[in-house]
């Protein structure tokens, strides 16, 4: 196939390399564009620029394939835990018995919060969103834990990287715990990675939380769904803010932020807020699909459609069997979960959102999961967060590693006024 394409301004042929993935995408590498044309090209929300070459995540929009380092996503639901995911995406390889071991004890050693950290969350008003306080307490943690020299930087870093997926679990659960105003419970050393998680968040002195494994195992899923999704706009973010060099707690708080949007991560939040109006509202889900079809309504159907994804996002269909698990284990019904079935059926056989290409994404059905757990829904997103963590270390990882490290910093069109004077404002009419 050509390895170089041609293009023509103003009479000028420039040869422009086409560079080829392992996966057969391929791509113009226009790195010398500006210097080779004078001309820069343009592509609002970069659907069709590539920012990077990354070897961690591998996406099939057309095909609905996921995989981790070459490793099927729906393999690793089946088999993996989240830390051994977890380990994969930042390592590059599945850990050996002893290397997860050893990555365990590390989650366990840095699984507490400095104690004058309590004071920052008793100083937010008992309203603020999970979400705001999960990017301020992940930024405040490089006060707390500044790079020490006298260890090597590998082994800082990857003190740091352990540390923030062990700590950003206990704030989390301890950010649920004082806003009820109830006691903080502890992490145990007794309780694996996603026990400690629900026992933090469920536990309490008069009514102990009796650790069902088949609700640990749903949540191990849960987060290996969410763990890294290659450019999407929270790694984005980022690796963006970590192209300046920052360390990498403020630019994983630059993520945490990007993901609270509700066209991103938030969406989970979104998709369960517009299922309880259509419940609330009989349950036909007709209207609000009207809504989404009509151009001069900016209603959006909340957890559909995909910027990669033209089918179905295979996280969603595993997260729909999970739903439907844990319900049945918990012994309990969701009206929520037949609406949404009811509006999937619906929009699918639509020809507005076949033409449109909208399936179901990750978020459809990740909030009714979520419920069943009894994760409160303004902790949706931030469930959302602790599971992308490895994915955003790893990007972050591969970018600081790449010898081609450079400041990202997009061009643009400038389409303002022409030059013109100051005019002072006393000769302003
Ligand atoms: C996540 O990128 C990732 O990988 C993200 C993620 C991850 O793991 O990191 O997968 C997680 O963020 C999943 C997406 C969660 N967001 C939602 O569920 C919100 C609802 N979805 C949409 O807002 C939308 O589908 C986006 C934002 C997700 C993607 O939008 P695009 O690719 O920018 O598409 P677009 O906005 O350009 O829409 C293309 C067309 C438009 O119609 P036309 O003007 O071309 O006629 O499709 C329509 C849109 O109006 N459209 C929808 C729709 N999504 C797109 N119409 C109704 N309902 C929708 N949900």
């Amino acid at each position: 196939m050509e390895s170089t394409a041609r293009l023509i301004i103003d009479g000028k042929t420039f040869e422009l390399p086409v560079i080829e993935g392992t996966e057969g995408e391929r791509a113009l590498d226009i790195s010398d564009l500006r210097k080779e044309t004078g001309l820069i090209t343009l592509d609002p929300g970069y659907a069709n620029t590539g920012s990077c070459e990354s070897s961690i995540t591998f996406m099939d929009g057309e095909k609905g394939i996921l995989r981790y380092r070459g490793i099927p996503v729906e393999q690793l639901a089946e088999h993996s835990s989240f830390r051994e995911t977890a380990y994969l995406l930042i390592n590059g390889e599945l850990p050996t018995e002893e290397e997860l071991n050893r990555f365990s004890e590390m989650l366990n050693d840095h699984s507490l919060i400095h104690e004058d950290m309590r004071s920052f969350f008793e100083n937010f008003p008992r309203r603020a969103h999970p979400m705001g306080i999960l990017s301020s307490m992940v930024n405040g943690l490089r006060a707390f834990y500044p790079e020490l020299p006298q260890r090597n930087e590998k082994e800082e870093i990857n003190i740091t990287f352990t540390r923030l997926l062990s700590k950003v679990r206990t704030l989390a659960a301890m950010s649920y715990k004082i806003s009820l105003g109830h006691k903080v419970v502890s992490p145990s050393h007794r309780l694996s990675y996603c026990a400690n998680f629900l026992n933090m968040m469920f536990d309490s002195p008069v009514r102990p939380y009796a650790i069902d494994e088949d609700l640990v195992q749903a949540l191990n899923v849960f987060w290996i769904l969410h763990a890294d999704h290659e450019q999407n706009c929270s790694t984005s973010a980022v690796r963006l803010v970590g192209s300046a060099r920052v360390n990498l707690y403020a630019a994983i708080s630059a993520g945490i932020a990007a993901l609270w949007g509700p066209l991103h991560g938030g969406a989970n939040q979104a998709v369960v807020e517009m299922l309880q109006q259509i419940y609330d509202n009989g349950g036909d889900p007709a209207p609000y699909i009207a809504r989404a079809k009509d151009k001069s309504d900016p209603f959006r159907l909340m957890g559909f459609g995909h910027r990669v994804y033209k089918t179905y996002d295979p996280r969603g269909c595993i997260m729909e069997k999970m739903c439907a698990k844990v319900l049945k284990k918990l012994k309990r019904k969701d009206p929520l979960l037949d609406i949404a079935k009811r509006l999937e059926e619906v929009a699918l056989k639509d020809s507005y959102f076949i033409d449109h290409n909208l399936y179901p994404n990750l978020d459809f059905y990740s909030g009714i999961f979520l419920r069943a757990l009894g994760i409160p829904l303004n902790m949706f997103t931030v469930m959302f967060a602790i599971g992308r963590l490895p994915g955003w270390i790893s990007q972050w990882k591969e970018s600081i590693d790449d010898p081609q490290w450079k400041l990202h910093r997009p061009r643009q069109i400038y389409i303002g006024p022409k030059e013109r004077d100051y005019i002072p404002i006393e000769e302003k009419s």
